[in-house]
């Protein structure tokens, strides 16, 4: 279980709230890796996490274009990445039915909290500048 920490807090709470949603999302997974052998549940975790990450991302970088972010390309770059990481992962998991569990909970992780802390957190005062 990863929990929340207001150290990941970028001081926006939209911002914050989907941070927190993407969680739990990793949360579901690992639950529902260890809980279930249903391969069903998992897939259907694993897509909500893609989706939701997908939604998150696209969200931030609405506002490097309309806020004109200097570091967007960088950043846009670090999503992309994550997102063909994760969907390699999720078909992985649908061919083979099974893939290394701690690995792959230990990286959404590892990604997700590097990133908060890290590249999430250098555009809060651009985005603060531009009123959010
Ligand atoms: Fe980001
Ligand atoms: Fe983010």
């Amino acid at each position: 279980m990863l929990n929340w920490d207001s150290s990941y807090s970028v001081g926006i709470q939209e911002i914050d709230d989907q941070h927190q949603k993407l969680i739990n999302f990793i949360n579901e997974l690992e639950q529902a890796l260890v809980e279930s052998d249903n391969r069903e549940a998992v897939v259907k975790v694993l897509n909500g996490l893609v989706f939701y990450t997908k939604d998150h991302f696209a969200q931030e970088e609405l506002y490097f274009r309309q806020f004109d972010y200097e570091k967007a390309d960088d950043h846009i770059e670090e999503h992309n990445d994550l997102i063909t990481q994760v969907e390699k992962l999720v078909y992985q998991f649908e061919v083979s039915g099974a893939f290394d569990i701690p690995n792959v909970i230990d990286f959404l992780k590892a990604w997700l909290i590097e990133h908060i802390l890290g590249a999430d957190q250098e555009y809060v005062s651009c985005f603060k500048e531009n009123g959010l």
